[in-house]
Parts: structure tokens; sequence; C-alpha cells
């Protein structure tokens, strides 16, 4: 899997500095509210775990697996393959993702919880690509803006692999199909 591996874009050490400071600014705005933090999966687990366990409020965790857009440039709702088991009515809503891309999804979600009339609903991205963006959507705790570049780890996949790579990193061309 590391041969695969063009560079190292964020270490292991840039990640866990970056985490703390995240959970730091989280933990400042909600001033102690009660939260319910949503991750996106597969790709915001990872993120999410760590994150979560430097919050000192009382919050609930769930999850939400919804399909991705690749391939249309649809523009309503989202696919949920594998919806909330927690109601975000009335609750301080936090959804947590791996990376902040064309932001069809993260709009999609948000607008979702919403309708499901959450009080307020924040965005924390580990990654944002803001020259991707598509959508009129931005992340309110963003932990890195990077370049146009394809990165893999620490959550984030290529067809589904790389996942369990500690750190960021590039992907080989070689590796690419
Ligand atoms: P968006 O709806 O275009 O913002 O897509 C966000 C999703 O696309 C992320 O949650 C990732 O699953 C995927 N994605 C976007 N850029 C990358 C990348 O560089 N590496 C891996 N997955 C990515
Ligand atoms: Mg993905």
């Amino acid at each position: 899997m590391k041969e695969d591996v063009e560079k190292v874009l964020i270490s292991e050490e840039e990640i866990v500095a970056k985490v703390a400071q995240l959970a730091e600014a989280i933990t400042e705005t909600y001033n102690g509210e009660p939260l319910t933090v949503i991750a996106l999966s597969n790709g915001a687990l990872i993120f999410a775990a760590d994150l979560i366990r430097r919050l000192p409020m009382r919050l609930q965790f769930d999850n939400i697996m919804v399909s991705s857009y690749q391939g249309t440039e649809s523009t309503g709702k989202i696919k949920i393959l594998s919806d909330l088991k927690l109601p975000v009515a009335g609750r301080h809503v936090l959804i947590v993702d791996d990376i902040l891309d064309t932001g069809r999804t993260l709009k999609a979600v948000k607008d979702n919880f919403l309708d499901r009339n959450a009080l307020d609903i924040k965005i924390c991205v580990f990654l944002d690509k803001p020259s991707r963006r598509v959508k009129d959507i931005t992340a309110d705790f963003i932990g890195f803006s990077i370049d146009d570049e394809f990165v893999i780890g620490y959550g984030l996949d290529y067809d589904e692999m790389y996942r369990n790579l500690p750190y960021i990193g590039v992907i080989k061309q070689e590796a690419v199909k």
C-alpha cells in the first residue's frame, strides 16, 4: 500500500496537532451546549473518532451514508444509503466530513438536516479544496485547505482503498486505474 504513495502531504504528527486545534475551536464555539456530531460514512469515521475524543461537552454521535454524485451533475436530493438512528430536531448539529470538494454532498446533507428541524448546523471538515467548489457552501471548521490534488489516507479512499493510511498522501499515477 505504501508503495502507491507519491508523497506525504500531511504527516501523522501534523494531523494530531490539527485535530487538537479543531477540537479547541469547536469547544469554544459551543460553550458547553450539548451536541449531536454526525459523521459521513465511510470517509469521515477516522477523523470523527479522533475529534470527538477531544470534545469535552455532552455529545451524541451518529453517522449517515449517502450516495455520491460521481459522474453526474445532479443538483437536488441525496440518496440516503444508511440513515441516522438519532433525531436531530432541536439539536445543535455538527456535521463531520473528510473533505469538502465540490460541496454537493455537504450542501445536500445540510439541507436534509434543516428539513428535519435541526436547531443549527455547522460543518467541520478535515480538508478543503476550495478551487473545486460548485455549490455555495463553506465549512465552519477546516483542518487544511489544499490544492486540487487527489489525496488518500486518514479515511480518504481511492476506489475504497487506502483509508487506513495514518497520514494524508498523494497517490502515484501508476496506482490510478
Ligand atoms: P463533494 O460532494 O464533491 O464535495 O464530495 C465530497 C466527497 O468526495 C468526499 O467526502 C470524498 O469521499 C470524495 N473526495 C473528494 N476529493 C477527494 C480526494 O482528493 N480523495 C479522496 N476522496 C475525495
Ligand atoms: Mg469517498
